[in-house]
């Protein structure tokens, strides 16, 4: 009989969602994969068998076994679009908002994305390190695994690459994705977009790449993703078409910040790009949606950004899920237009605002979010092969997960088969 470390069994649900490396789309999103008094076998970090209980407590011999009757076994959840890295915050354009300036003008004043620039500009690597890692452990005890980091509050080489490094440096047990974009504003030494543009194209771009490269993510299978923001005041189809056709040639995958506010007619051209997703789609016609649909780029959606900003157009996430396209939800967490850390927060609200069903948004936020990220060979499901990375629910219905909004059922959060966080630590 084989010896493992580890074998938790006796789970009342075993939520695998079983996806074979690839992402769901469709009627797939309500496939769980449920296994009723299930067990998952662990050894070196790694899932070694997926079962019923009965049939793996007879064929293994576990170092440790932990009963989990009466809770639920879930993947660790993937958070594919946050701004986790920066400093400041952004409290006095809360209340500017609640007042009745928008979040463009309040950009357009200097203040928005410029606020968080200008604090993150004169925050150290360690202060940001220290920052980052405060809210990865809030996102950990929310059940995520797995989160990507972009950098985006720099917007010179050098600030840009002062956030990356500390993305690179932070050493968590959570897989961490790190992701530049440089193109997410003006900054005010600039005349226009296009110079700014111009100067990324030039001199950040080609020195983060050089910096990823130089780190050892390549070696991992990690990769660095690329983002610009397309918007109305920011950056034109045109500048995100010179950018990704640079990324392109540096190897390096790609995501755009599209249809926040103004439909800018970028999402067909992102996915004739092969963008691998495409974020925030709040004004995405469903024509457009539908050749996102037909595509292989995943459609992130970001609800509690309409929340905070009290725009209740939400994106349209039955359609993309109707027309067979590949949804993923995250919670774009940044301090201006989204300061939430928790993925099943935004699951609850998809649920209730965009008519997601609870099976459908966890596929959401763990096979398809992976793969959002590039990395569905290693997390986002339970199966044989992958990161032991696992949640555990004080409930016997993965369903309470979103119906008991705001309230926090995770009673466990393994990391590579290791106890990471535990409600009674
Ligand atoms: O995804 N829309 C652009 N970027 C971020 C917000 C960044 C910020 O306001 O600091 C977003 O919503
Ligand atoms: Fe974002």
């Amino acid at each position: 009989m084989q010896t493992v470390d580890l074998i938790l069994a006796h789970a009342t649900q075993l939520v695998t969602c079983a996806c074979h490396n690839q992402p769901k789309r469709g009627a797939q999103m309500r496939e769980l994969g449920l296994i009723s008094d299930g067990a998952l076998v662990v050894h070196d970090g790694r899932i070694v068998a997926v079962g019923k209980t009965g049939d793996l407590l007879g064929a293994y011999h576990a170092e440790q076994v932990v009963d989990l009757s009466g809770r639920v076994v879930l993947p660790g959840l993937v958070d594919c679009h946050t701004h986790v890295p920066h400093a400041g915050h952004r409290y006095d354009e809360f209340e500017l908002r609640l007042q009745g300036k928008s979040y463009l003008d309040i950009l357009k004043a200097g203040g928005g994305i410029l606020n968080t620039v200008r604090a993150t500009r004169s925050a150290s690597a360690t202060e940001l390190m220290k920052q980052a890692r405060k809210r990865l452990s809030t996102m950990l005890r929310w059940g995520t695994t797995t989160a990507e980091l972009k950098s985006g509050y720099g917007l010179s080489t050098e600030a840009e690459s002062k956030q990356l490094q500390a993305v690179f440096a932070l050493d968590h047990a959570m897989t961490l994705i790190p992701t530049f974009l440089g193109a997410h504003a003006k900054p005010e030494e600039f005349a226009s977009a296009s110079d700014y543009l111009a100067y990324v194209l030039a001199d950040s771009l080609p020195s983060v790449h050089a910096l990823y490269q130089a780190s050892d993510l390549p070696q991992q299978g990690i990769p660095m993703f690329v983002d610009i923001f397309v918007e109305e005041g920011t950056f034109t189809l045109e500048h995100m078409v010179a950018y990704f056709e640079q990324a392109r040639q540096l190897g390096l995958p790609r995501k755009a910040h599209l249809d926040q506010f103004h439909h800018g007619g970028a999402v067909p051209v992102a996915v004739e790009m092969g963008a691998t997703s495409v974020d925030h789609l709040e004004v995405t016609p469903p024509s457009d949606l539908d050749i996102l649909a037909r595509s292989e780029t995943v459609g992130v959606m970001l609800p509690t950004v309409n929340l905070h900003l009290g725009n209740l157009h939400f994106a349209n996430a039955r359609h993309l899920v109707d027309a067979d396209g590949i949804l993923a939800l995250a919670t774009d967490y940044n301090p201006g237009s989204s300061p939430v850390l928790s993925l099943p927060f935004v699951m609850a609200l998809a649920c209730r605002v965009q008519r997601l069903l609870p099976s459908e948004a966890l596929n959401a936020c763990t096979v398809n979010a992976a793969h959002a990220l590039g990395v569905l060979d290693r997390v986002g499901s339970l199966e044989v092969g992958k990161q032991a990375d696992v949640v555990v629910l004080q409930t016997d219905d993965y369903r309470s997960l979103v119906v008991e909004m705001g309230n926090s059922l995770v009673e466990q959060v393994y990391l590579k088969g290791k106890p990471q966080w535990s409600a009674s630590f």
